[in-house]
């Protein structure tokens, strides 16, 4: 090779390296925020987090895909009878006129549904969806940004580039340990509370109503997944108070037959001739809409309200372990590692206040701010 061919290759070979450092670089710089679409940014991408990570499929169907009817499906079948690619669209129009003027595009309210689903509640349907970029779900900016291009890809435009993240969603990337305020006061040991959810002759027999990996009743929501969907406070919420929100589609009726009979449970469907019901029982029941005299639909849910003076501290924890193993968030490890001191948990099974309900009346007395106390500091200060 003479000397002039070998700087040539020498300087090619240079120039490469130089542009294959720069691509890195740029990539670098623009994988954060940048309009660039990144690999892993598109409909199939979305799809794949939509029907998996995301959870999105245990409350949402699209089309005829999916079997949940909680929530409004994202296909043709749902609201305004456009897939929500295109029912986006008509979205800009109505947070317009709430005065959310910084929702431009179809996309930019795709991207607010997902980030903050309060903003704007679905006519109909309850504000219970969770923030996708908060814990549990915890979907990264790259994820959040696949899914919207899958919402996109539903009789929209899949535009990438047209994607803006809220810094609240940017921030929270890398933090999401700090975004969660209410730690579980213990480990709980998650096949104790396997046995306690299965023993229908037990103090808690939630298999009675609830349905875990296919076992159990049907008169309440499946729980297979509600641990990756919500975070710990509100499963723990829900079970020692369970009026407080009651889960869409599983709202209660109170009927007096014209012949005198009082019946209450949970609303499956109304048509003009009959409203079919579910029991606490599991017994499902027609109740022809001319044998009903009175009927009250503002009633406490069906689901016992007694848990928090049943079950200990230590039980309840036993169900949450159970309910977040089912949907495989379950952090193993003794209460240390998640930064609860074993004394703690010890006092939390000997105290006398380690009864839930008596935890609870304690912290109202006595704690400023109790709502936000975490359980473990109202222990500390009931035992010191
Ligand atoms: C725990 C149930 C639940 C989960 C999980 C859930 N959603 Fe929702 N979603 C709802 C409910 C309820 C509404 C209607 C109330 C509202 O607008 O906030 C809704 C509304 C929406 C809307 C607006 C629909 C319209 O007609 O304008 C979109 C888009 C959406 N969800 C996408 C998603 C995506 C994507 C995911 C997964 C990252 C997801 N949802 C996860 C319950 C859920
Ligand atoms: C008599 C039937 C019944 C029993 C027993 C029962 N539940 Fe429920 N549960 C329901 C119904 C109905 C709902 C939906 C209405 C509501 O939100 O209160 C529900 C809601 C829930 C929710 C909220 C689900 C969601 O998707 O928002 C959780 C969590 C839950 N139950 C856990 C339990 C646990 C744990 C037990 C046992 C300690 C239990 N339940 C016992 C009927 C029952």
């Amino acid at each position: 090779m003479n000397s002039a061919l070998r700087n040539v290759v020498v300087f090619t070979l240079v120039l490469l390296g130089l542009y294959v450092l720069l691509g890195e670089v740029v990539t670098n710089i623009s994988g954060g925020g940048g309009p660039v679409a990144a690999e892993g940014i598109n409909p199939e991408a979305g799809e794949a987090i939509f029907w998996g990570k995301g959870k999105c499929s245990t409350c949402h169907s699209v089309g005829d895909r999916g079997s949940t009817i909680r929530c409004p499906n994202l296909g043709e079948s749902g609201p305004l009878a456009l897939p929500i690619g295109m029912r986006a669209a008509e979205r800009v129009g109505e947070r317009q006129a709430q005065g959310a003027t910084h929702i431009q595009t179809a996309t930019d309210y795709l991207v607010e549904s997902v980030a903050f689903p309060s903003a704007y509640v679905v006519e109909g349907f309850k504000d219970e969806m969770p923030e996708a970029y908060l814990p549990p779900i915890s979907l990264t900016p790259d994820e959040i940004r696949a899914v919207v291009t899958y919402l996109q890809s539903q009789g929209g435009e899949v535009d990438a580039s047209a994607i803006q993240l809220p810094p609240e969603v940017m921030a929270a990337a890398g933090r999401q340990e700090a975004a969660s305020p209410w730690q579980p006061y213990m480990q709980g040991d998650p096949e104790a509370g396997r046995a306690l959810f299965f023993d229908l002759e037990g103090k808690a027999p939630c298999a009675k109503c609830h349905m875990v990996n296919g076992e159990g009743g049907q008169v309440g929501p499946e729980l297979t997944d509600v641990a990756g969907t919500r975070p710990p406070q509100y499963i723990i919420e829900s079970i020692v108070s369970p009026s407080t929100e009651i889960a869409s589609g599983y709202e209660s009726v109170l009927l007096q037959t014209a012949d005198g009979r009082t019946i209450d449970g949970v609303m499956r469907e109304e048509t003009d001739e009959a409203i079919l019901l579910v029991t606490k029982e599991g017994e499902e029941l027609t109740i022809p809409q001319e044998d009903i005299s009175r009927r009250r639909d503002d009633v406490p849910s069906i689901m016992p309200d007694n848990f928090s003076d049943i079950l200990t501290v230590k039980e309840l924890h036993d169900l949450l372990a159970f309910l977040e193993q089912a949907a495989g968030v379950l952090e193993e490890g003794e209460p240390e590692a998640r930064g609860v001191a074993p004394a703690l948990s010890v006092a939390a099974r000997s105290h006398p206040r380690g009864r839930l309900q008596s935890l609870f009346d304690f912290m109202r007395d006595t704690v400023p701010g109790h709502a936000a106390v975490p359980l473990g500091a109202v222990v500390c200060r009931a035992s010191g």
